[in-house]
Formats: C-alpha cells, sequence, structure tokens
C-alpha cells in the first residue's frame, strides 16, 4: 500500500486555509531574513480563494512578498489574459492585486502562444521554474476526476509542462463559469505531474462533500493513471489539507 502520502483534517476550509497561509508566511519569513527567494507553486479555482485571502491579510498587517517568485500551475489555451475566466485575471483579482510581489517574479502560462511555438514555450516555463531555483511549495486543488492542475486521467508521470486536453467533466465543472460548455476552452497548458512531483513540498487542498469521494479514492488508491493525485503517494513530503466534508468518506482510525 502507498505509505508517504498523509492528510490533516481541520473542521473548516477557512483553518485548512489559516494553516497553509501561516505555513506559506513561514518560509517567507526565514528565506527573507537570508536573502533568499521562496518560490510557490500556485493553483486557481474555488479551493484556493480563502488562502489567498489570507495571504492577503498578513500582506495588509505588513508581511512582504517582496521575495516571493511564483509559477501558475496552468491556464486556458486560447484566452487572452483580459479575458474574465482567464487564470491570468483570477490570479490578480484574488492574489497578485492584493500583495507587492514584483510584477517579474509572478509566471503564469500565456493562453495566447501559437500552436507552433507551444513545445518551446512549455521548455521555457520549465527552464524558468529551474533557473529560479525549484519550487519550494506547490499548492494544488483536485477536480471531481481525480485531476491535478490539467492533468487528467490517463496523464504520465514523467511529463513536464505541455499543452493537454480538458477532459469532459473538467469542461463541465467550468462550464458554468464561461456561460455554457461550448465556450470553454478546449485545451490548456499545464505543469506536468512531473513538474508538481519535482516541488520539494505539495498541499493539495480539497473542501465540500463535492470532494470527498475523489479524496477518499487519491488517498486509499495504489498509484495509478486514471487518478492522477495518486501520483502524489510518490512525493516525500505531500499532504492533503481536507476540511471535515471532505474527510467524510475517509475510514475512521
Ligand atoms: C487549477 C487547477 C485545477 C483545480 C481543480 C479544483 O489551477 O489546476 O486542478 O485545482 O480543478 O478546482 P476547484 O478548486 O475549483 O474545485
Amino acid at each position: 500500500m502507498p505509505a508517504t502520502l498523509t492528510h490533516q483534517v481541520f473542521p473548516t476550509a477557512e483553518d485548512a486555509s489559516a494553516a497553509l497561509a501561516t505555513e506559506i508566511e513561514t518560509l517567507v519569513r526565514v528565506r527573507a531574513s537570508e536573502n533568499r527567494p521562496v518560490v510557490l507553486g500556485l493553483a486557481t479555482g474555488s479551493t484556493p480563494i480563502r488562502l489567498y485571502s489570507e495571504l492577503a491579510q498578513l500582506h495588509r498587517m505588513g508581511l512582504s512578498f517582496a521575495n516571493v517568485i511564483t509559477f501558475n500551475l496552468d491556464e486556458y489555451l486560447g484566452l487572452e489574459r483580459s479575458h474574465a475566466e482567464s487564470y491570468w485575471q483570477f490570479m490578480h483579482f484574488s492574489l497578485f492585486d492584493h500583495l507587492d510581489i514584483p510584477p517579474e517574479n509572478i509566471h503564469i502560462p500565456d493562453g495566447t502562444i501559437a500552436d507552433e511555438d507551444l513545445a518551446s514555450y512549455c521548455a521555457g516555463y520549465e527552464a524558468a521554474i529551474r533557473e529560479a531555483g525549484g519550487i519550494d511549495l506547490q499548492v494544488l486543488g483536485i477536480g471531481h476526476n481525480g485531476h491535478i492542475g490539467f492533468n487528467e486521467p490517463g496523464s504520465l508521470p514523467e511529463v513536464a509542462t505541455h499543452v493537454t486536453s480538458l477532459n469532459e467533466i473538467t469542461i463541465r465543472d467550468a462550464a458554468r463559469a464561461f456561460g455554457g460548455a461550448e465556450f470553454v476552452p478546449t485545451r490548456a497548458i499545464t505543469m506536468g505531474v512531473r513538474t508538481i512531483l519535482d516541488a520539494r513540498r505539495v498541499v493539495l487542498m480539497a473542501f465540500g462533500t463535492s470532494k470527498a469521494q475523489v479524496v477518499s479514492e487519491a488517498l486509499t488508491s495504489e498509484v495509478t493513471a486514471d487518478l492522477p493525485a495518486t501520483y502524489l503517494h510518490n512525493h516525500q513530503d505531500a499532504t492533503f489539507y481536507l476540511d471535515e466534508e471532505a474527510a467524510s468518506m475517509l475510514s475512521q482510525g
């Protein structure tokens, strides 16, 4: 059985988010005292919104994020930055507009890259992560189909940043935000499973009853491409931060 993937259950999503915000705060402070940067891998979606509010609050209380470098997991292909549903918009609205991270330290895959340039663009994204020193802490959510980033069921573990086609469950989940499934982009740029596993620490957050089943399967299943979150069993320091609802299908004790 897989052994290394741990989980922590918090009373609420707010508690889980506050715990992760405190961990990030400590990392930022320690690195600042050493004159070193912190490299964070960040996710979009509904799950990290409370975490991002907590980080904004920490900044209002005086914490500087000037030594932070960020890399986002993914972006829809075909969306301009200015599109209301682009992850660029989401990240600026929910986080970056409220912090003092230098703009040049912020990396979000560019959804407007032409097809013929995508391979070199993805290689460049990986190179930028390496040049920054690698990801210290990767924040993840989990899709109802078990995806991490946009690594959909069937994704292989050795793949780095790449272009992927979105699975029908992912498109269905995004349909409301886009005003209909027909308006959801069908492709995205995403960090690969390899990129995620290369992070020094990974925290996957999952909240609410709708995630209970996939969380239970991810924590108990053997490693399988059918459920990409199971690849985290192969990571030395990966943890699920759950609220009680998302943990409700885990067996006790
Ligand atoms: C987001 C991402 C996705 C989401 C996942 C959960 O950048 O890569 O894997 O983390 O789809 O989405 P929410 O949090 O909206 O349930």
